[in-house]
């Protein structure tokens, strides 16, 4: 790659494109991200001598008010080809998560991300990008952007004015067999000894381009000696119901409306995870096969057996749908 001038002229040239300046007025140019929190609109981030021009930040969540900005992840247009990336910037934090009688430490590694960024270039179910050093050597990922919406909004703007067996029997297949892909990428990931971390119905972004459900956000790790794979299955499992009920099935929702699975409802049938949805979702909805509801239970209260890898949850969701 030839080494582009990265002076303030041709900088301000560079990015003549996409910003207007003042007369006189200098863009500020950064070769060491740590301190992400200054970076803002308009300056550059200068990453193995290519020049970003930063955008927005990032943001996660939907309807505004819970949107949570991360200043971490900045949209930003590489000046050398023009293409607009997600740079990721060095945020680490650590926390506990217990689920059921586990306990999970779980905390962030951009290692690990960029580990997994090389692993999967070629699996069409990823997001792809690659991983730089800043001058600091903090380890930035330059990540191309999937344009889409998140597999959560899908379903969301789906469900609006359709009734749950229209949804089921018309959308869901097609979804069902996405989320299969999904689930293999996954196992792929825990063949090579690598986990997601922060498995998501907002970590799945929909390629507008071909429909292809693809993973973002590969940061998260958590350990436990016992349970190698097994948060990456819960979230298979929030995934999977959040798909199958064509939203969250929660529990004071159906009390509000006094709906008659009421009765049925007991303890064990709630989300292991959450314990105010609904697992067993047959009982809401009994036109669902057995063989789908069965994978369902294994995320339940009640469930006696878990799935320790991804293989078994995709063997029995082979029973329901045909091999995609
Ligand atoms: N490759 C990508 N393509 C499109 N949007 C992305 C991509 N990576 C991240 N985003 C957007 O940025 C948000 C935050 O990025 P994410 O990696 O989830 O950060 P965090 O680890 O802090 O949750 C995501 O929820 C998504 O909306
Ligand atoms: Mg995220």
């Amino acid at each position: 790659m030839t080494s582009l001038d990265l002076s303030q002229e041709s900088l301000q040239e560079l990015a003549s494109r996409w910003i207007f300046r003042q007369p006189g007025q200098r863009i500020k140019v950064y070769r060491d991200t740590t301190d992400f929190f200054r970076i803002e609109y308009g300056d550059i981030v200068v990453l193995n001598g290519n020049p970003f021009l930063i955008r927005h930040n990032a943001k996660e969540g939907r309807f505004g008010l819970d949107d949570q900005e991360k200043f971490w992840v900045k949209r930003a247009i590489d000046l050398r080809s023009g293409m607009t990336k997600v740079l990721k910037f060095v945020f680490l934090e650590s926390f506990q998560s217990r689920i059921g009688e586990i306990v999970y430490d779980c905390f962030r590694s951009p290692e690990k991300e960029a580990r997994i960024l090389e692993l999967v270039s070629r699996c069409p179910n990823f997001m792809h990008g690659y991983s730089v050093r800043d001058d600091h050597g903090n380890i930035v990922r330059v990540l191309d952007l999937i344009y889409g919406i998140s597999l959560a909004d899908h379903i969301q703007d789906t469900a609006v004015g359709m009734d749950h067996e229209t949804y089921f029997y018309q959308y869901f297949p097609v979804v069902l067999s996405n989320y299969i892909r999904c689930a293999r990428a996954i196992r792929l990931l825990h063949e090579h000894g690598e986990r997601h971390g922060d498995i998501r119905r907002d970590h799945i972004i929909i390629d507008r381009e071909n429909g292809e459900y693809r993973w973002i956000d590969y940061d998260y790790d958590f350990h436990n000696e016992k349970a190698v794979f097994r948060y990456d299955l819960y979230g298979l499992g929030n995934v999977l119901m959040f798909i199958v009920g064509m939203g969250d099935i929660v529990y004071h929702d159906l009390k509000r409306a006094n709906h008659p699975a009421l009765d049925r409802i007991v303890e064990d049938d709630l989300n292991i995870v959450f314990n105010n949805r609904i697992a067993n979702i047959k009982k809401v909805y009994p036109y669902i096969p057995d063989n789908l509801n069965r994978v369902l239970l294994h995320f339940s209260k009640g469930a006696g057996t878990f799935y320790d890898h991804a293989t078994q949850l995709i063997d029995d969701l082979r029973e329901v749908a045909p091999a995609p």
